[in-house]
């Protein structure tokens, strides 16, 4: 069985969204994945992201872990903030569902991370922080379609 993982550490500064963009892709690159795989994976790191940075933080410094690990042609991202937490998360993962209408967010983060990784969990505790974890299996295009 193949196996791979990894761990970083940054700022919750919102420029480093897209260096964590740029770490899911890189990680993942020895998978050998689709475009759109790629794309998708990007897109549902950036919303975890951006989640703890303007959710977890708010307007306090703070640290963003991402780990990552490969098991076969598995990938799993784990990305953790010491944040204020989620105090109802089915609610928070409802479509449309956000606790800043003021920001003008859309309320569709949870959803994009559902729809484009195959599994996503939720961990989260008031005062304590939240962990995302987001699995999907890679090489499984089926080659007859289109
Ligand atoms: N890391 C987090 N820390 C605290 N609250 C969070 C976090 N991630 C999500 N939430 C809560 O869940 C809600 C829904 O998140 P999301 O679907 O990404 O929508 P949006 O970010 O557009 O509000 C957020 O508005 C927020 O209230
Ligand atoms: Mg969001």
């Amino acid at each position: 069985m193949y196996k791979n993982s990894m761990k970083i550490e940054f700022l919750n500064i919102s420029d480093n969204e897209r260096f964590a963009r740029c770490v899911a892709a890189a990680f993942v690159l020895e998978l050998d994945p689709t475009m759109d795989q790629l794309s998708e994976i990007k897109t549902a790191i950036s919303e975890a992201v951006t989640n703890a940075i303007i959710h977890g933080y708010e307007d306090r410094e703070g640290i963003i872990t991402i780990e990552g690990n490969i098991y076969d042609d598995t990938v799993e991202f784990i990305v953790t903030d010491n944040g204020v937490g989620i105090p109802d998360i089915s609610r928070a993962r409802e479509p449309l569902f956000t606790g800043k209408p003021e920001l003008e967010r859309s309320g569709m983060g949870f959803t994009i991370m559902e729809t484009f990784m195959d599994s996503m969990e939720v961990e989260s505790f008031v005062g304590k922080g939240t962990r995302i974890t987001m699995r999907k299996r890679l090489n499984k295009v089926d080659k007859s379609e289109g």
